[in-house]
């Protein structure tokens, strides 16, 4: 079996702005503010992002919230470093890290699918927990819930910036679906002046069934107050009791 790669997030991080640009990304950070408006009990100031990635999301939340981004990749912090100037990015693994400071809200997005296994998960959710002020939100969602897997669901991107053209093709393959992971395959292609080069990379995600999400939630010490439940992803809005 190959290792876990995560090109996208080191020597190939450059392509990320390309393949999915921040415009792509309104939709949901507004999905968050509306969570946090609708179901927090404080005045939403200031909130933590675990696994912020090239700062996509934040570019919107900016607009509303101060942010603080973590990230466990250098190269994606800095490309969030170079968009989002205001907002203040630490390096520091979602499962551990502690900032010694409190939140109104914590957000993890597309980040929470590289926990891939239930220690994993329950480490995530007490980093959220510990930062999280009574009353306040923490959001987040699962891309893949066991039961509900596409095998080898295909997918692509494509992309320019000056002189360089990218095609981006994801796979999503289970090779074993009685455990907690499954494979992502990309595919790039990427053209300097019309010169081709082809690069590949692996990832590995977490899947796990709703119940483990909800146990494991509910076990941290969060009250779950929306779980909403369409096939995938499912998102989870989530009370740090008074
Ligand atoms: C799909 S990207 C997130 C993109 C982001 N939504 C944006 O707005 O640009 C996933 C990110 O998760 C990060 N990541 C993966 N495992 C992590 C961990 N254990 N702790 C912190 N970040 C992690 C990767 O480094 C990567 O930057």
């Amino acid at each position: 079996m190959q290792s876990d790669q995560r090109r996208l997030y080191s020597d190939l991080a450059w392509v990320w702005p390309i393949v999915s640009p921040k415009e792509n990304y309104v939709e949901d950070a507004e999905e968050f503010c509306q969570a946090v408006w609708g179901y927090s009990q404080l005045e939403a100031k200031e909130i933590l992002h675990l696994g912020c990635g090239g700062g996509h999301l934040d570019f919107t939340l900016k607009k509303y919230f101060a942010v603080t981004g973590v990230d466990v990749s250098d190269e994606m912090l800095a490309l969030a470093r170079q968009l989002n100037p205001e907002v203040d990015y630490q390096s520091g693994d979602m499962r551990s890290v502690r900032l010694d400071k409190t939140f109104d809200a914590v957000l993890i997005a597309d980040s929470i699918g590289y926990m891939l296994t239930v220690d994993d998960l329950r480490a995530t959710f007490t980093t959220a927990y510990v930062h999280l002020k009574p009353g306040g939100i923490f959001y987040t969602y699962a891309e893949e819930v066991t039961g509900r897997f596409r095998q080898n669901r295909t997918g692509y991107d494509t992309g320019s910036a000056g002189s360089v053209d990218v095609a981006f093709i994801e796979n999503r393959y289970d090779p074993d679906p009685s455990d907690t992971t499954y494979e992502m395959v990309f595919v790039y292609l990427i053209r300097h002046g019309g010169h081709l080069t082809v690069e590949t990379d692996r990832h590995l995600g977490g899947v796990f069934p709703l119940e483990i999400w909800l146990d494991t939630l509910k076990e941290v010490g969060f009250a779950v107050r929306l779980t909403e439940d369409g096939i995938v992803p499912v998102t989870f809005v989530c009370v740090k009791q008074i």
